[in-house]
């Protein structure tokens, strides 16, 4: 593949700077396809066109992208119009191998200089590119990171890596552990997490706290606990707010209010042509529902505009438990999912037994009240009751909202290799003991001596009041019913420290995954959902939403992405299953 030398950026930088990028707005601009939206008529003084031939010109390689561009590209702020490029001639794509990416890599760096597009070898690409990734496991090497500070440079940008057809892939918070959902090795790796900020406005007469897709739910509520205001969202600080809401999301709040995805009230969404769109029920309503559980497939989603609801602080903490107390712990949590989370559905819990290599085994229950004082209420006293062994953090407090975030995102650590799956089921009173138990034997048991190994197997309903909040907010694309009764999502968490032991952990965690699946069949409580945000690469989370979703997904992919983009020059993420 080809690679930039040192001598083209001494090269740019003059004309980087000459290029300054003009975000002017031109609203109303509806495409071929009959879409309108916003579109940045920027870079007044060179077009996509010069910037796409200057890059060919630096590469030696004239004629590769420039001879294939219709004429009206000549023209500042046009959009990708679907009829002209074939994205269909994959062959002749891949016959050009990294050379595409590197034409886009060049032209996004006259276009946006090196503030904003780092190449490989620069210090900027070091410091951006591995640390934007949780898991060591899914680090690679893009041809060049940018990092946009707006939609307008997303919309600019989209256009030049479409015009020249190269691969990209778009980084929020970083926290898939799949190797590529994320991430990109010849092409764009697109990094948000230059786009910060929560802001406060209305939408369809609805607050919302305006939350720009590089923003991670810790630095998010405590933005918003200074208002005294709460939004669903993920429940450590570290995970990034797009990558959870676009898969569902569950939050503290979600027995109350639904999935995270549930409580978005608009989208802003930079589509493949370069249009910027609103999606929410009255604008652009199909996308709206697409991106509620249909993840990384319909645009870039630039910003999250989240309901908000009052508070005055709540009721949460950790609790750790030896393994004395684990047959108490499997009975509450089998009353919590069948009674108390829908008898007190301002109430959460995650029931996760863990396992940690050189130590041994314990529980760490994560109990959640949405009332501002200390009153754990007939549905977490039996928790309280079974007399914590260990307490961290002091138990159950009185906190501001976002803090209860900061104190479980506080122990995450970056950089370790991990592995996160999950399966779901319906509830029976044994399974939680049967669940462990498989669980112990050809895991946790097995890897004792692995340095670093820790694991987790966590236990969490989905409760009929979840997704009926979510179908009273408008619905989603998660395909559940609230007819059926609690489920549980199951999911198991591992990390180590080595990647030599990486081939030894993953086959004991396939077999693993398959015997607890093949468990709930053979106890009549099987449940085919894959929730997203925790899904195994070759598992079909997608496809788990049933097949009205999924036909519906298609169609919205087709509207929105005439060109298919998201399908075709996205390599990694969960695809609409054809
Ligand atoms: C420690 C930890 C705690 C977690 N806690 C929770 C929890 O409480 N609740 C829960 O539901 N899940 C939780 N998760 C799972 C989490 O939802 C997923 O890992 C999710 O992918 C994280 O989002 P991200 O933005 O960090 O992910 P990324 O890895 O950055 O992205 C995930 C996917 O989204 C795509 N994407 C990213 N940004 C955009 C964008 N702007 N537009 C379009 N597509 C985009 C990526 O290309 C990728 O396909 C947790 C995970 C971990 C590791
Ligand atoms: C855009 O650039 C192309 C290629 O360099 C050039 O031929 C064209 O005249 C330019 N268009 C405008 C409007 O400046
Ligand atoms: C590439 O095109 C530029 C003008 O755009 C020209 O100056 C240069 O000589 C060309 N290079 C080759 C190898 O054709
Ligand atoms: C099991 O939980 C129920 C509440 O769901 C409680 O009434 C009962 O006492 C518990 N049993 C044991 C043995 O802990
Ligand atoms: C998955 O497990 C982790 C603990 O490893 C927990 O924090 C998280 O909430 C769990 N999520 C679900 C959906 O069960
Ligand atoms: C399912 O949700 C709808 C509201 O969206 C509600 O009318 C119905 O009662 C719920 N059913 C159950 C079993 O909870």
């Amino acid at each position: 593949m080809v690679r930039l030398s040192t001598v083209a950026f001494g090269l740019l930088a003059g004309l980087a700077n000459g290029v300054a990028a003009q975000s002017t707005t031109t609203s109303g601009v509806v495409d071929d396809t009959g879409l309108s939206g916003d579109v940045l008529v920027g870079f007044p003084t060179v077009n996509v066109t010069a910037m796409i031939a200057s890059a060919e010109n630096q590469l030696g390689v004239n004629g590769t992208v420039t001879d294939n561009l219709p004429p009206d590209y000549d023209t500042p702020g046009t959009v990708v119009k679907a009829r002209d490029l074939d994205f269909l001639d994959l062959m002749k794509r891949n016959a050009l191998g990294g050379v595409l990416g590197s034409i886009a890599c060049l032209a996004l760096q006259i276009g946006f200089g090196s503030s904003k597009v780092a190449m490989q070898g620069s210090s900027n690409y070091n410091n951006w590119n591995n640390p934007s990734f949780w898991s060591a496991t899914t680090y690679m090497t893009p041809t060049c990171v940018f990092r946009p500070t707006s939609a307008n440079d997303v919309s600019l940008a989209i256009r030049i890596i479409v015009l020249c057809q190269s691969q990209f892939n778009i980084v929020g918070g970083g926290h898939s552990a799949i190797k590529g959902w994320a991430n990109v090795e010849d092409g764009v790796l697109i990094i948000m997490a230059g786009m910060t900020g929560v802001t406060y406005g209305s939408v369809n007469n609805v607050a919302v706290a305006k939350v720009p897709a590089g923003e991670r739910w810790g630095s998010t509520f405590t933005q918003l606990d200074s208002k005294n205001l709460m939004a669903l969202g993920g429940r450590m600080s570290t995970v990034g707010v797009p990558g959870l809401t676009l898969g569902g999301g569950i939050s503290y709040l979600s027995n109350q209010y639904g999935f995270v995805t549930d409580q978005v009230e608009n989208f802003e969404v930079v589509l493949s042509n370069g249009l910027i769109v609103e999606a929410n029920k009255n604008t652009n309503p199909d996308l709206f529902k697409a991106l509620k559980g249909g993840s990384a497939n319909f645009g870039i989603v630039t910003r999250f505009d989240l309901r908000t609801f009052p508070t005055n602080g709540i009721y949460s903490g950790q609790l750790m438990f030896t393994q004395t107390d684990f047959s108490k712990l499997y009975n509450f949590t089998y009353g919590y999912h069948t009674a108390g989370a829908l008898s007190d559905v301002t109430t959460h819990v995650i029931s996760a037994f863990v396992y940690v290599g050189g130590y041994g085994h314990l529980a760490a229950f994560t109990a959640f009240r949405n009332i501002a004082s200390a009153t754990p209420g007939p549905v977490l006293q039996p928790l309280l009751d079974i007399n914590p062994s260990v307490t961290a953090n002091a138990g159950l407090a009185v906190r501001p909202y976002g803090q209860q975030c900061l104190i479980l995102g506080g122990g995450d650590i970056t950089g370790l290799r991990q592995d996160m799956r999950d399966f779901s089921s319906y509830i029976s009173a044994s399974m939680y003991q049967d669940m462990w138990n498989i669980w112990n034997t050809n895991v946790a048991s097995k890897f004792a001596n692995v340095a670093g190994f820790q694991g987790t197997i966590a236990f969490q309903p989905v409760t009929t009041t979840n997704i009926a909040a979510g179908k009273a907010a408008g619905g989603n694309s998660l395909g559940l019913d609230n007819n059926s009764g609690t489920m549980a999502i199951i999911n198991l968490t591992h990390q180590w420290s080595n990647a030599g032991d990486d081939a030894a952990i993953l086959a004991a965690l396939d077999s693993t995954l398959a015997q607890l699946i093949a468990y709930t069949k053979t106890k009549n409580i099987f449940h085919p959902f894959f929730y997203l945000n925790y899904a195994r690469k070759q598992d079909n989370p997608i496809g788990s939403y049933g097949s009205a979703s999924v036909a519906n997904l298609r169609s919205v992919s087709r509207k929105y992405d005439s060109l298919q983009v998201f399908q075709k020059l996205v390599p990694g993420g969960f695809k609409i299953p054809s």
